[in-house]
């Protein structure tokens, strides 16, 4: 007896199986809301983030103090920063070597997958009356009109909520000192407007702040 042709090698069957399987991937692309570029950008992303794990975290929540989480950082931001390295417009001995090989569209892929893991919320609370001194502070300040009310960032303008505490001083202190690279001058005036006492105040505040 002739053995009969398996359907699923039938040439019409392998078109549709094609067919429905891409219409599987599209589904599946659909319900997370992301075109297929971006999503080939974030497996990307995800692989060249490797490199990266050892100082940042594999996620991208750093357990290092003087080393900052990049998880859930806007996008435009974390671009912007790898170019400013990679440029050389901001300066870290341990950071700049490892932008130096990064074309544009590693920038890109990198972004992409920090962007979107997720910040570990801060168990630590506040000691006192900072939550209520620091907010005044950021507030009479306008650091939200730029950093967003909940202090997530947006665009080019970093997220503050649930930094760490050490590197966020280290960065306040560098732009009242102007020796931390700044984009456009904003922050350094900012932080110029801030006693030193606040500078400490702000960064408690801010690495301990939950955002909602
Ligand atoms: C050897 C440790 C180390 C490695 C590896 C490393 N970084 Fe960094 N990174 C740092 C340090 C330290 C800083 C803070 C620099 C400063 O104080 O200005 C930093 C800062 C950054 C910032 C700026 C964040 C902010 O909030 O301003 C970005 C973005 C960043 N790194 C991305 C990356 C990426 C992407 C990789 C992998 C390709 C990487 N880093 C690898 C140590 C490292
Ligand atoms: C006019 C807009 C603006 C205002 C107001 C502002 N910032 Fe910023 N801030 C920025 C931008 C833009 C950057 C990124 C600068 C860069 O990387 O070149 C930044 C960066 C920072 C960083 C570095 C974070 C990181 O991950 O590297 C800290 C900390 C910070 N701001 C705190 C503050 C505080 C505290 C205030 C209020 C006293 C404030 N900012 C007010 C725009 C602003």
């Amino acid at each position: 007896m002739k053995p009969a042709l398996d359907a699923r090698l039938h040439p019409w069957n392998v078109r549709w199986g094609r067919t429905a399987a891409a219409i599987e991937t599209a589904a599946v692309f659909a319900l997370a809301g992301l075109p297929f570029s971006v999503h080939a950008g974030l497996e990307e992303g995800r692989a060249k983030s490797q490199v990266c794990a050892a100082c940042h975290g594999a996620d991208g929540n750093s357990v290092i103090p003087t080393i900052p989480s990049l998880a859930g950082q806007p996008r435009q931001f974390i671009t912007q920063a790898l170019f400013m390295f990679r440029e050389g417009q901001r300066k870290n001995e341990q950071m700049t070597p490892f932008t130096a090989k990064l074309s544009n569209a590693d920038l890109n892929d990198l972004a992409l997958y920090f962007s979107s893991q997720k910040l570990t919320v801060p168990t630590r609370k506040p000691e006192g009356d900072i939550v209520a001194r620091g907010r005044a502070v950021t507030e009479k300040n306008n650091c939200v009109a730029c950093h967003t009310a909940t202090l997530v960032g947006q665009q080019h303008i970093p997220r503050l909520a649930g930094q760490h505490k050490a590197y966020l001083l280290e960065q306040l202190k560098g732009f009242k000192a102007s020796t931390r690279a700044d984009l456009d001058g904003t922050m350094t005036s900012a932080a110029q407007g801030l006693a030193v006492d606040e500078l400490e105040m702000v960064a408690e505040y801010l690495a301990t702040f939950v955002a909602p």
